[in-house]
């Protein structure tokens, strides 16, 4: 597909919510201070998001935004994960600049004393000056990690899984590690998703469900809201409760649905029925589900394959969900 016709590049002379004057606009230190938790500007400053004299320019406008919004979201999550756990270990994966796992650490691990976050990211540039930004800020609990998702070394066990705007599979490969350490919270943005648009191209024409995808504009959106469709159903049959809301508003990212899953059960039978129809109305055979062995002769691929989770205090037995 063409760049022209992707949703994220408007044409020429249509309205970009995110290129609105508004959020053209740079932010001033004080507004800063309002949207993120105290002390931790200096960290975005250390990264060189934030300038010398405290204020910030457009494209950090957006950052900041959406790191504040996503706080707000999963504070209850994260103070869940520190309630539960003595030394809870959160992980962001493709983290990036690490703008938000910096944050965490210094407003959670830090403040509380315990804990660990791990950032993960493939680009070991990136990691380098997160690391620098952490030693600069004092910062004792924050493990950067330049290595992919899926081979990154860190803890078996995650309490609190975040990737934000982790690309395409990328996204998928921080799920599977979620499910398979027994993470209490998951917290996902997805970003570009491309996979299930491809397989969608050779699915058999259906009546009354092929024109959902037989153009390519509407193939890459609804291959993009299956895949996120399918992500909250393979959450909710591994026993997670699970939350689709918007990150922001439109006008701060593009990319923009926030998918939350919170552990309460070993596994859903009736998520697990509802994926399994789902697939067998439109065969599309992702890589996430096919690690998770949904193509599998053997039928319940999603009941209690994750390891035993410490459930920490106030973690009661979990059992299946109906
Ligand atoms: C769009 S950026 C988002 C960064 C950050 N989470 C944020 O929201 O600011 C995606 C990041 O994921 C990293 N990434 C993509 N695939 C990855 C993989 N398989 N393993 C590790 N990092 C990956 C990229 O290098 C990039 O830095």
């Amino acid at each position: 597909m063409s760049r022209r016709q992707r949703p994220s590049s408007p044409p020429r002379g249509a309205p970009n919510p995110t290129n609105g004057p508004r959020f053209r606009a740079p932010i001033a230190g004080d507004e800063i201070s309002r949207l993120l938790p105290e002390g931790s500007p200096a960290l975005l400053q250390a990264l060189g998001i934030i300038g010398r004299d405290g204020n910030a320019n457009a494209d950090a406008n957006r950052k900041i935004k959406q790191v504040s919004h996503l706080l707000r979201l999963i504070q209850p999550a994260l103070d869940d994960a520190f309630a539960r756990h003595p030394e809870p270990v959160l992980v962001d994966f493709g983290a990036g600049r690490s703008a938000l796992s910096l944050v965490v650490a210094h407003a959670w691990a830090e403040r509380h004393g315990r804990g660990r976050v791990y950032a993960v990211e493939s680009r070991a540039e990136l990691m380098q000056k997160a690391s620098t930004a952490a030693a600069q800020c004092g910062l004792s609990r924050f493990e950067p990690v330049a290595d992919t998702i899926l081979d990154a070394t860190i803890p078996e066990r995650a309490h609190f899984v975040l990737a934000l705007h982790a690309c395409d599979v990328a996204t998928d490969h921080a799920l599977l590690r979620a499910l398979r350490s027994g993470a209490d919270h998951i917290a996902l943005v997805p970003c570009c998703q491309a996979e299930v648009a491809r397989m969608l191209q050779v699915v058999p024409a259906q009546a009354g469900l092929h024109e959902l995808w037989s153009r390519p504009w509407h193939r890459r959106e609804f291959g993009a809201h299956l895949t996120n469709v399918l992500r909250a159903l393979v959450l909710q049959a591994q026993g997670y409760q699970v939350t689709v809301t918007e990150l922001t508003g439109w006008e701060h990212a593009i990319k923009n649905e926030l998918i939350i899953g919170r552990r309460v059960a070993r596994f859903h039978r009736g998520a697990q029925s509802e994926l399994r129809a789902l697939l067998a109305t439109i065969p599309v055979r992702p890589w996430l589900l096919q690690q998770l062995g949904w193509f599998d002769e053997s039928a319940e691929p999603a009941s209690d394959e994750s390891p035993n989770p410490d459930e920490g205090q106030g973690g009661g037995p979990l059992d299946a969900a109906d």
